[in-house]
């Protein structure tokens, strides 16, 4: 039987000395290490060495588990559970010194593939702005900060101002007039749209009522693994293409109410 406090546990606590490592490395200066999609689509050193310790810590203390991260590849196990991480989440917030970056790290089961994986457990933390966001499957969605720790709840009360809705951008310049044509399409639900950097931190924040949805294509499953079980666990719905789970086609989450809204949107039929 997987004991889900133990995933818990394990990604806490890797996720807090992962993310303070990435805090102290960018504090002595940011490298870029190389570009990989595009030029835009950078990895810095502090990438590889922050993935670099989660996949130890795993090895050390669950060896049998399977890998599957941004910076290093896959790796099948023996158990039935696999940790997706992305080492720093908003790498290019990261090289700049803006603080919208986080770790995520979750827990799943099954085929390895975001269509069939069972989520268990996602931590997502933000370490220069102290903020730990944790999920358990049937446990609920919960923040940990300065004020201690609240129970997180997503937005679904639709407001004559309309949503506020985050949304990001592929690297990929040759993706960006369809990315402007989806927003044009969604923007009429919207109050206002952000684009924060992160989408693990999107994601989070849908959770947490800061956003009351978001939408994005060209996601790769460690940018939502976490995020997507955050918004499911606080009262929200995640979904891809019509009927599908997120993939990299396309990753909607929001409330019911605008889930449904934001889906009709952006098919634009
Ligand atoms: C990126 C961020 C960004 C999103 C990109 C992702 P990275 O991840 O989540 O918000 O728009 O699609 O690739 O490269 O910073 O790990
Ligand atoms: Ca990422």
């Amino acid at each position: 039987m997987t004991n889900l406090d133990d995933l818990l546990r394990f990604a806490l606590d890797a996720a807090r000395e992962a993310g303070d490592l990435a805090r102290r490395r960018r504090g002595e200066g940011v490298q870029i290490a190389a570009t990989k999609s595009a030029a835009a689509d950078i990895v810095t050193a502090a990438d590889r060495e922050v993935e670099a310790l989660i996949r130890g810590r795993l090895a050390a203390e669950r060896p049998g588990d399977g890998f599957f991260g941004e910076e290093s590849g896959a790796e099948q196990g023996t158990t039935g559970i696999t940790w997706v991480v992305d080492p720093i989440d908003g790498t290019v917030n990261y090289a700049y010194g803006i603080p919208e970056y986080a770790v995520s790290i979750a827990a799943v089961e099954g085929e390895p593939d975001p269509q069939h994986w069972q989520a268990l457990v996602g931590v997502v933390y933000a370490p220069a702005m102290g903020e730990l966001f944790h999920a358990v499957a049937g446990g609920g969605a919960w923040l940990d900060a300065g004020a201690g720790r609240v129970r997180l709840a997503v937005n679904d009360a639709p407001t004559e101002a309309g949503a506020l809705v985050g949304t990001g951008f592929g690297y990929d310049p040759a993706t960006h007039a369809g990315d402007l044509a989806r927003l044009g399409r969604v923007m009429p639900l919207a109050r206002d749209i952000r684009r924060i950097g992160s989408a693990a931190l999107d994601l989070a924040g849908v959770a947490a009522g800061r956003l009351d949805g978001y939408f994005e294509r060209g996601l790769n499953p460690w940018d939502h693994a976490a995020g997507a079980l955050m918004v499911e666990e606080a009262g929200g719905v995640v979904g891809g293409l019509p009927g599908q789970r997120p993939s990299t086609a396309l990753t909607i989450a929001a409330g019911p109410v605008l889930f449904a809204r934001l889906e009709q949107a952006i098919d634009g039929r």
